[in-house]
């Protein structure tokens, strides 16, 4: 009788468990035919935010960027990127002629925690020190005598208003960051008062978005690519569009007749996405309840936290975890790293999987039924990110007409009978690093598109283009004097 009574007991433990999945799954599903609508509704979006300031939850904001570089730039220029989890330094050496990046050096190092809720100060002091040190470190390799102006692009992962390429205010934080005396100022005067009181000689010649730089490298390698997305902590886009469709603009003109739009994506919203009581706890106790909705369902600093409260929910209503473990209600304890390492778990029994629920979540021993559990929970929550991913870049080649619906007609290149080559340029750790999340992005993408016009869009991978991208833009608008003549 007792036997009998435990084993029933835990078998409807374990229904419930599966109960509480199967949930999860559905809440989370993105059907090809939901995800057209997003498709739709980013595109509709798109179109707003370029009609009037505050049209759109899409800020689409203007870069002051009208051109990209071309390959003639020449002579050594500095990055620096902050970004949302990492704080990148680098300089880069250009030789004037196609492809030349002569060479480049990088230094990186996490961004201290505390400084991330600090004072503006202490942020822009601690950029500023860590360039000091590179700079001396350099000594005379660079070229430079210390006493010279160098010119930098700051590539500053955050929504900012500019007023031309080289200045603009900090609308506000993402990815945790919350500075409050930042928002609403200027952040190369922080970054230049910064410097200067480390009594460097530095002028700011780029700022520009993490997405920016990233389209600046790829269109210099790859004069096709016509948008940038970053898939890291943060999620966002920008891409090239005809000045012409930028209606807020009013009256400034560029000489090329485009300009690079900033999409801040992050912040899209629409009724069709799949939301779940999970994230909308997960948005209520953030520092930015409201805001970066998108953002919160697809980028790297959010995956790993859904995972966390879905196991939580499903510790405290059964047992399959045996009694609840005080560190999962840690928030941000899961790391999307991890969460990947459990998704992607092909050892014998899962036990990678059980290693990190034990080091990481205490969680001690469990059946192997239940991790497989946790690892479906990590491919339900991903799969939804990518597919969310794919619907957003679909949704930028439907307003610049590159999505094959009409483009055999208006992309026809040159009587080939094909549409144009397209590359959309990525970058980040949650693409180049989470094989499941890229290989969902891409079956998304064939989904929406169909074969044919999917096979005409390349999704290139760049390194360092935020940080690389943004010393090319600096060089691109140098005031330094420089010889093209060669
Ligand atoms: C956040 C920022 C955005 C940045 C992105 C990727 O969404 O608001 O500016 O591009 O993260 O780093």
């Amino acid at each position: 009788g007792v036997m009998v009574g435990r084993r029933w007991v835990r078998r409807r433990k374990w229904a419930k468990a599966m109960g509480l999945l199967r949930e999860v799954e559905e809440a989370c599903d993105a059907p090809v035919g939901r995800l057209k609508q997003v498709v739709d509704a980013m595109a509709v979006e798109m179109h707003a935010g370029l009609a009037s300031e505050g049209g759109s939850k899409l800020r689409m904001l203007l870069t002051f960027v009208d051109s990209l570089p071309n390959g003639t730039e020449k002579g050594t220029y500095y990055a620096l990127h902050l970004g949302g989890t990492y704080f990148r330094i680098l300089r880069v050496q250009l030789g004037g002629k196609r492809s030349s990046i002569l060479s480049h050096d990088m230094e990186r190092q996490a961004i201290p925690e505390h400084l991330m809720s600090s004072r503006s100060e202490d942020l822009f002091d601690f950029i500023a020190s860590s360039f000091k040190t590179f700079v001396e470190r350099e000594g005379n390799s660079s070229g430079f005598p210390l006493d010279q102006k160098r010119e930098l692009g700051f590539t500053f992962s955050f929504p900012v208003k500019q007023t031309s390429v080289s200045s603009g205010i900090l609308i506000k934080w993402t990815k945790g960051f919350e500075i409050e005396d930042t928002v609403g100022q200027d952040v190369v005067k922080c970054l230049e008062r910064a410097l200067e009181r480390k009594g460097l000689v530095m002028r700011v010649a780029a700022l520009v978005n993490d997405t920016v730089g990233t389209l600046a490298l790829s269109h210099y390698h790859d004069p096709d690519t016509v948008a940038s997305v970053i898939f890291g902590t943060g999620t966002n886009a920008c891409y090239l569009e005809r000045m012409d469709a930028i209606i807020k603009s009013q009256g400034i003109l560029t000489a090329s007749g485009v300009m690079v739009v900033n999409m801040e994506w992050g912040n899209f919203w629409s009724s069709h996405l799949p939301r779940t009581h999970y994230d909308i706890d997960l948005d209520a106790e953030s520092p930015n309840p409201n805001d970066q909705g998108f953002e919160k369902m697809i980028s790297g600093m959010y995956l790993g936290e859904i995972v966390r409260r879905i196991l939580l929910r499903m510790s405290q209503e059964t047992d399959v975890f045996g009694p609840v473990s005080p560190t999962l209600s840690v928030p941000f304890i899961l790391r999307t790293p991890l969460m990947a390492a459990m998704h992607e778990d092909d050892s014998l029994d899962l036990s990678e999987t059980s290693k990190i629920l034990n080091d990481i979540l205490d969680i001690p021993e469990v059946l192997l039924n239940v991790r497989k559990l946790v690892v479906n929970v990590c491919d339900i929550v991903t799969r939804r990110a990518a597919r969310l991913a794919a619907a957003g870049i679909v949704g930028i080649l439907k307003k610049i007409g590159r999505d094959g619906s009409s483009g055999f007609v208006s992309g026809r290149s040159r009587g080939e009978g094909k549409m144009r080559r397209t590359v959309v340029a990525i970058e980040g750790g949650l693409y180049s690093n989470y094989s499941m999340f890229r290989e969902y992005l891409h079956e998304a993408m064939v989904e929406l598109l169909g074969e044919e016009a999917a096979e005409r869009i390349e999704l290139k991978v760049t390194l360092d283009g935020s940080g690389i991208g943004g010393a090319l833009l600096a060089a691109s608008h140098s005031r330094q004097i420089v010889d093209t003549a060669q």
